[in-house]
């Protein structure tokens, strides 16, 4: 990424180290909040969940976010095929009422076991095309995303990745999708009356705002009642490419994007010895906010605003004309989106 600096905006974390080393702050990143992970509900048909897009990012305002937890939100039953049509609501009372069906393949014998070991229910996930735009991150796991930046829970017809890949093309801010085959159960389980009802398959589709590892693939389930609630042939897709400015008011506008890099940057001083690394900004990811390159070009214009307000004593000041946008993983987990800014374009080969 090529472009311009800056410290202020976002609410975050900022820090300016006083060696201007630009090896990554583990202190400061120590002291920051952990991110927000959420596991999607199970048993739900959709969920809407607003995070703030891209274009809004630099104002930092409050953006609402709606995480229905049960029941989901109705609204995208309208919308056409491959979301589910269901006449029954989910209900998590433990009144034996009747679950929405899936529209997935139920192993016989009908048990917990069988689910997980009958191809018939995962096969799909290990030939189910990939999404143009997208690389496969992982398949065939027994467990769903808690990622960071949940951004939705749809229900498909089949395991069908591109209508997946489809919904978070439609998202603003969308980076990831998870889809997977959920054991669910057919009447809302009741330990004394209906402890372990037959089981249906539900093929669900999950948005993500953050790129995801298989690291995050925790959410193996939950009892209800006497009633094991799985996952099988879970896959993840990430979108291959840096998302692009979305509005013409997007601060990534006023910068070019390199090809990715091979690691983070380590630029050497400059040819008269002065160093050109001029702080980072960590944004570690938070439900409210979705933090995406924009976040950093945000950040780097204005941290030129702020130097520009405040120069050195002969009037002259840095100004970044270059950042670093990556994510900081800790053990394979994303944890937020570190910005590092400099006044010098370096190439590349510095990465
Ligand atoms: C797919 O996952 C199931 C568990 O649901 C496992 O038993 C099976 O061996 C996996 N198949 C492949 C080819 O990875
Ligand atoms: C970058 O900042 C250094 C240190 O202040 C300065 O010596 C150098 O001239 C600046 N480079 C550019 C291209 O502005």
């Amino acid at each position: 990424m090529r472009g311009v600096v800056a410290f202020a905006g976002l609410a975050s974390l900022f820090a300016i180290p006083s060696s201007l080393a630009q090896d990554i702050d583990f202190d400061g990143i120590d002291a920051a909040p952990d991110p927000v992970v959420v596991t999607p509900a199970v048993a739900v048909a959709s969920q809407t969940v607003s995070v703030a897009p891209v274009a809004q990012q630099a104002s930092a305002a409050a953006a609402s976010v709606t995480i229905a937890l049960d029941n989901g939100a109705s609204s995208l039953e309208s919308t056409p095929a491959p979301v589910e049509k269901r006449s029954v609501p989910y209900k998590r009372d433990g009144t034996c009422a009747a679950q929405p069906s899936g529209s997935g393949y139920v192993p016989i014998p009908d048990t917990p076991q069988n689910f997980l070991a009958d191809s018939g229910v995962w096969g799909d996930s290990l030939t189910a095309p990939l999404p143009d735009g997208y690389s496969l991150i992982f398949s065939n796991l027994t467990g769903s995303l808690s990622a960071s930046n949940y951004m939705g829970l749809y229900t498909l017809r089949s395991y069908d990745t591109n209508a997946c890949a489809g919904y978070c093309k439609k998202a603003s801010g969308c980076v990831s999708f998870n889809v997977y085959v959920e054991r669910d159960p057919t009447l809302d389980p009741n330990t004394n009356n209906c402890p372990t009802p037959p089981s249906t398959s539900n093929f669900r589709c999950t948005l993500w705002g953050t790129p995801v590892t298989a690291k995050q693939a925790t959410n193996k389930g939950q009892w209800r009642a006497k009633f094991q609630v799985l996952i099988a042939g879970s896959n993840a897709y990430s979108k291959v490419a840096a998302p692009a400015p979305v509005a013409p008011t997007d601060p990534l506008t006023q910068f070019t994007a390199s090809d990715p890099l091979k690691g983070a940057m380590n630029a050497p001083l400059d040819s008269n010895g002065h160093n050109t690394y001029m702080g980072y900004t960590y944004y570690p990811f938070s439900q409210s906010q979705g933090y995406t390159p924009s976040t950093c070009a945000a950040a780097c214009l204005a941290q030129t605003a702020y130097d520009k307000a405040h120069p050195a004593a002969d009037g002259s000041f840095m100004a970044c004309l270059f950042f670093n946008a990556y994510v900081l993983n800790i053990n394979g987990v994303p944890q937020g989106l570190y910005c590092s800014n400099y006044n010098t374009t370096w190439s590349s080969a510095y990465a």
